[in-house]
């Protein structure tokens, strides 16, 4: 089969890897250094369907499948289905559910899912609603989301009246503003393979969304996640199924909404039961480049499956898995992009591309035990590597137990060197213990 992923993340680079060992051919647009060895990267912008499109019927493109948000949300699906192209994703209408959180929020309100409370304030109406509301608060912890698309850093919460009003404005000026209660749990990413005939969840992950150890500072895209979670128990994940992503199929079947992809709630696990946090209708980064490496599943096979209307059951090793972002210096705010990398005695595979690293701290374990993920990477002429975004690449480790998974992560990650790359020294420790 050929098949098309579209992006250029770490997350994508997941996602060829595991679509070439299935024997695939392929491709990716725009893509990365990483993803350069192992398939075909075209230079095509994700927002540029027209290109696109011809680019699949040139190859003959059997299966796209696509990786970020601004794509789904500006259209691609539509115009590969118009087309004739089967792809692996929402259409506009269903992208909706993530690219606006306020059309979200009011879908779930709609179908009886357990949400924090929320208030939401519309754009170009002023400030002024906000600034009353904000204070009868009398100071309590409040989480402000911008409505529209983000990269996971248009959320910011504080219990600061100045902080939050100067955030809240500063959202309002151009776009809606929700303001919710702020929820304590445990925060889990639950993913669902989905047709308009049903759905399938996949194991669960947990991202780390916050900068700094002990989950401190900014909001970010994500700088790390694990999987499996011994908290998502069986009556756990039983009751999200039955309080959250059953009713949310049922909605979006009864609201046009079905489509063939994945579906991804950010799951709140509170003392009084599950929360929504948001929608995502595509797979996470980096919850996917912890996830794939667990997959049995041909992960072309299974993409073409969905996207045919059918739904395989999804397998996972029981490997636990470590995904450690190596970030770019002062990321998630401003960041220089065009370091120069190295890596460092990590294995010849490596400098190819090719994601996995020649170590393993378990005597005896054959399978991949450390992959590294490049994002938005980029070659020199000479060959030399170079960082191109924020969170440049994920260090993924997996092991039989929770302790090889991380030495291998970590392990992996000491190897990548850029001038100021940095990385939280905490991941999954708030899930493992250690
Ligand atoms: P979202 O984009 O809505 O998933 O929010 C980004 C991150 O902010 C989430 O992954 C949570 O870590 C945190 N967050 C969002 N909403 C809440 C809430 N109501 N209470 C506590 N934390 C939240
Ligand atoms: N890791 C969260 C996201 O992909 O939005």
């Amino acid at each position: 089969m050929k098949l098309l992923v579209i992006g250029n993340g770490a997350r994508e680079h997941a996602l060829v890897w595991a679509a070439s060992k299935g024997r695939h051919s392929v491709f990716c647009a725009p893509g990365n250094a990483g993803t350069a060895g192992l398939g075909r990267n075209l230079p095509i912008d994700p927002l540029n369907a027209l290109a696109i499109v011809s680019a699949c019927r040139e190859l003959g493109i059997d299966l796209v499948v696509v990786g970020p948000e601004h794509a789904l949300a500006a259209g691609l699906v539509d115009a590969l289905e118009a087309a004739g192209i089967r792809a692996f994703g929402p259409n506009k209408k269903a992208a909706v559910l993530e690219s606006s959180k306020a059309i979200a929020r009011a879908f779930s309100e709609r179908h009886g899912i357990p949400c924090a409370q929320t208030t939401l304030f519309s754009p170009g109406t002023g400030s002024a609603d906000f600034f009353r509301w904000l204070d009868a608060q009398q100071g309590r912890r409040i989480v402000l989301k911008k409505s529209g698309l983000a990269a996971g850093k248009g959320v910011m919460e504080s219990d600061d009246p100045a902080e939050l009003r100067a955030f809240g404005e500063a959202v309002l000026a151009a776009d809606g503003l929700l303001a919710e209660e702020f929820l304590i749990g445990q925060e889990l990413s639950v993913f669902a393979l989905c047709t308009e005939g049903g759905y399938r969840l996949l194991d669960p992950a947990a991202d780390h969304k916050k900068a700094l150890v002990g989950d401190q500072g900014a909001n970010t895209g994500g700088m790390g996640a694990v999987s499996p979670l011994p908290f998502a128990t069986k009556e756990l994940m039983a009751r999200i199924d039955r309080e959250i992503v059953g009713p949310t199929f049922k909605g979006m079947a009864a609201e046009s909404l079905a489509y063939r992809g994945i579906l991804f709630f950010g799951v709140m696990a509170t003392a009084d039961g599950p929360r929504l946090l948001e929608y995502n209708v595509r797979m996470g980064d980096p919850e996917t480049q912890s996830l794939l490496p667990r997959l049995e599943n041909d992960l072309g096979e299974l993409c073409f499956e969905v996207s045919a209307g059918r739904l395989p059951v999804p397998r996972f090793s029981s490997r636990v898995s470590c995904g450690v972002v190596i970030a770019a210096p002062g990321y998630p705010i401003s960041y220089p992009r065009g370091l120069p990398v190295e890596i460092r005695d990590a294995g010849p595979e490596l400098a190819l591309g090719k994601p996995e690293a020649g170590f393993c701290t378990m005597p005896g374990d054959s399978a991949a035990c450390a992959l590294l993920f490049q994002a938005a990477t980029g070659r020199d002429p000479d060959g030399g590597l170079r960082t191109g975004g924020g969170r440049c690449f994920t260090a993924v480790g997996l092991g039989q137990d929770w302790a090889a998974a991380q030495a291998n992560a970590y392990g992996l990650a000491s190897h990548v060197h850029f001038e100021g790359a940095w990385y939280r020294t905490d991941i999954g420790a708030k899930i493992y213990g250690k």
